[in-house]
């Protein structure tokens, strides 16, 4: 059992949940995520490990509150239980000095994105991190990523807060500028938003790290439910990722596979 200390509302349906989890936090490295359980019979989560305090003994998880199994998790009030939080799995983001590093967020992807920022800036890099949402009420960690970043640029959809459009804008304007244009980009977000990133830094060959978040089941290489194309070859984002060489992800079977549970699952909401 693992109890929860803080639970805070983010953004609408974020939540960071602060919970007990001693040996998780001193085992967790950037890039890493546990599956989550909230009781017998219950739907398991795959979240990414946001942050962790090692003298505390807790870590940090992001949620979205959008279908029965994340709500469960994500209303539990502090002093209450989780009932199985497994892990830390997958591979610890690959960290080099590359020098100029643009991190791009896309909503609720911005909280999976903060543990890499963190790592890159401590590993040296001169980090820009881009963050976007529909709205000002979507912009997530702003202040804890300008902790770790040169620079933090804000975009929303309806221009509520920061510059008006998507991420994608930005980056485009750094990819041109050679005073900014980035050494290696890490992208985590929407699918779609993902591979426009992707198809940005193709071009010029800049590295392009992606944080897949297939379905997954068991977190352990097992069940293949969370397969995915990698360079013409099948990976398990579980074990293999979840980050990825984002000019060798084939996005289009990851959408499709993305959208096989949606009816089910909206039938489960309602
Ligand atoms: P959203 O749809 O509100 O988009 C957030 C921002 O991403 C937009 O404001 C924009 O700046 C950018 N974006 C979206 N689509 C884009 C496109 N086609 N081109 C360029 N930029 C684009 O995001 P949300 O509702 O907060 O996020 C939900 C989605 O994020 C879900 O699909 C979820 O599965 C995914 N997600 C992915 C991860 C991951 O690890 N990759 C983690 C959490 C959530
Ligand atoms: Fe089962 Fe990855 S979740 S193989």
């Amino acid at each position: 059992m693992f109890k929860v200390i803080e639970n805070q509302l983010l953004a609408p349906h974020l939540h960071r949940l602060v919970i007990e989890a001693p040996r998780i936090a001193s085992a967790r490295q950037a890039g890493q995520f546990v599956i989550v359980r909230s009781g017998d019979g219950g739907e398991r989560i795959p979240l990414t490990i946001g942050d962790a305090n090692r003298s505390r003994g807790s870590i940090t998880l992001f949620i979205q509150a959008i279908g029965a199994g994340t709500r469960k998790i994500a209303e539990t009030e502090p002093g209450s239980y989780i009932q199985d939080i497994a892990g830390p799995w997958g591979q610890p983001t690959h960290l080099e000095k590359w020098g100029r590093v643009a991190c791009v967020g896309g909503g609720v992807g911005t909280a999976v994105l903060f543990p890499l920022v963190r790592a890159l800036h401590e590993a040296g890099n001169q980090v820009t991190s881009v963050i976007g949402g529909r709205s000002r009420d979507f912009i997530i960690l702003e202040e804890e990523l300008a902790r770790f970043s040169a620079k933090v640029v804000v975009a929303t959809e309806d221009g509520s807060y920061g510059r008006q459009g998507f991420v994608t804008l930005e980056l485009a304007e750094m990819l041109e500028d050679p005073l900014r244009c980035p050494d290696a980009v890490f992208a985590v977000g929407p699918v779609p938003m993902m591979k426009a990133v992707c198809e940005q830094t193709r071009p010029a060959g800049i590295p392009t790290i992606v944080s897949l978040n297939p379905i997954m089941i068991d977190g352990t290489g097992m069940c293949g439910g969370c397969r995915v194309q990698i360079g013409g070859q099948a990976k398990f984002a579980c074990v293999d990722g979840p980050e990825f060489d984002g000019h060798l992800v084939d996005f289009a079977s990851l959408i499709d596979r993305l959208s096989m549970y949606k009816d089910h699952e909206c039938r489960l909401v309602s």
